[in-house]
């Protein structure tokens, strides 16, 4: 039997970071085993896409919008959530005190990380196992023990791997008009009973609230971290020395033989493959709506910021979709420096396409969102994913890549043909 270690120790973060001490896996165990909330409705009346970071960023955080306008936009382009998880938080909801409690919940989760956290986890015998699901099982377990204290005893593989095809089930129906069979929410909700302990402040909560967001993004960002180090073996190097001695400065740290940090690495994966490829606003329509047609972008942050509080009730069909396609924009510009197209983390440590333009910030990405809605963790999650990485690489296990396998994808279903070999327990 092998099974998973991960030590994770997350520190103050002085420069806006913060991160994890050690990362460490002992055995790796496992058994057989999207797009976030925000990402666009597959239906949509008027719909607008938004492809360049400068609309993007009007749209995303308009210079007077207020908050309540942008938490209806956003809670309205997220019904689905409501129906299918049945959540209630922010993501869902246009109250201000709905927002100000989740996410000052989410920064408590985020900054209590300060001591280690074990994940174990149990698989069959055969050596390699299928990559998504597995990638999946490590993060998902990671995510119940770090943030929900579960107790990593209880967690085995084959239930990670139901309570995750399920979860990827209810997340492709809720996108489909039909109605969604209620067992299912049911399953997940049962599972987490059974995993998360009860206290007084978590009675009546719905821990859907905290892994979606968490897991949903964090699982697709280390599977293609994972897979470029495997199509590129010198990226490697980075992920070793921060697993070896983690800490702010080795996370920045590019390899002395020239390779990336491993912060480069995350950093490339957001931009190339952002998880939550499209966030989406609905916005009411004017009155008028064919007589801004002429200036279609300023009459829509214009209703965005004027109208959205004058009608809630507004039907579906009276809105308008906007979205920011944040991977558009992301493959796209100048700002990228040479070869926006191409993975290419060093991007990152060099100037950019001329001598005086420094590299790219990661303030730059908007792979975290824009302005007050912006994810609290976007300091917290590279440095996780990071260490997430660097503790499968130093456990031994290895990406494999069958002939003919999908290239590498952020999708959800993207990885036929991919697996991750886990050594025997005699062989770590
Ligand atoms: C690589 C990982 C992650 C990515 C790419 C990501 C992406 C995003 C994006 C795009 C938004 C903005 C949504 C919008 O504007 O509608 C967001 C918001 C948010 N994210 Fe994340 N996220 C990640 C990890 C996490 C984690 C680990 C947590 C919790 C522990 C988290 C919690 C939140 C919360 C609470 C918000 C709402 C913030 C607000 O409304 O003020 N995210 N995230």
């Amino acid at each position: 039997m092998l099974s998973l270690a991960l030590q994770l120790l997350f520190l103050p973060a002085l420069l806006a970071f913060a991160l994890i001490s050690a990362a460490r896996i002992r055995r790796l165990s496992l058994g057989e085993s999207t797009t976030k909330l925000g990402d666009e409705p597959t239906t949509s009346t008027a719909r607008t896409l938004f492809r360049d970071r400068n609309s993007i960023t009007s749209l995303l955080a308009p210079s007077e919008g207020d908050l309540p306008s942008l938490l209806a936009a956003r809670a309205h382009a997220n019904e689905r959530f409501t129906n299918a998880f049945d959540i209630h938080s922010t993501f869902t909801s246009p109250s201000r005190a709905v927002h100000d409690t989740f996410v000052r919940r989410m920064k408590a989760l985020i900054d209590s990380k300060a001591t280690g956290c074990d994940v174990h986890l149990h698989p069959p015998a055969a050596a390699a196992q299928p990559f998504d699901k597995t990638v999946r099982a490590i993060v998902l377990h990671l995510v119940l023990v770090a943030l929900l204290d579960a107790d990593p005893a209880a967690l085995e593989y084959p239930a990670l791997d139901r309570f995750a095809e399920t979860l990827n089930d209810l997340w492709t129906r809720s996108k489909a008009p039909a109605p969604i069979p209620p067992h299912l929410l049911a399953a997940l909700q049962a599972q987490l009973r059974a995993w998360v302990p009860r206290t007084q402040e978590n009675a009546g909560a719905n821990h859907l609230e905290v892994i979606i967001p968490a897991y949903e993004t964090m699982w697709r960002v280390v599977a293609v971290a994972l897979a470029h180090v495997h199509l590129d073996p010198r990226l490697r190097a980075g992920f070793d020395a921060f697993g070896a001695r983690p800490t702010a400065d080795e996370l920045g740290r590019a390899a002395v033989d020239g390779a990336p940090s491993a912060h480069s690495v995350v950093l490339e994966v957001l931009r190339l493959y952002p998880p939550t490829r499209r966030i989406a606003r609905h916005v009411p329509r004017a009155p008028h709506a064919d007589a801004d047609a002429h200036h279609p972008l300023a009459a829509l942050v214009q209703r965005f910021l004027f109208n959205f509080n004058t009608r809630p009730s507004t039907p579906t069909r009276d809105f308008d979709v906007l979205v920011a396609d944040v991977e558009a924009a992301q493959r796209e510009g100048a700002a990228w420096g040479p070869d926006p197209d191409a993975f290419d983390p060093r991007r990152w440590e060099r100037a950019g396409g001329s001598p005086s333009s420094p590299p790219p910030s990661a303030a730059a990405l908007l792979a975290f969102g824009h302005g007050r809605l912006k994810c609290v963790a976007s300091g917290w999650a590279p440095g996780a994913a990071a260490a997430i990485v660097a503790g499968v690489l130093s456990a031994g296990a290895r990406v494999e890549r069958a002939d003919g396998a999908d290239a590498v994808s952020g999708g959800r279903d993207a990885w036929r043909g991919w697996s991750l070999v886990v050594p025997a327990e005699e062989d770590a």
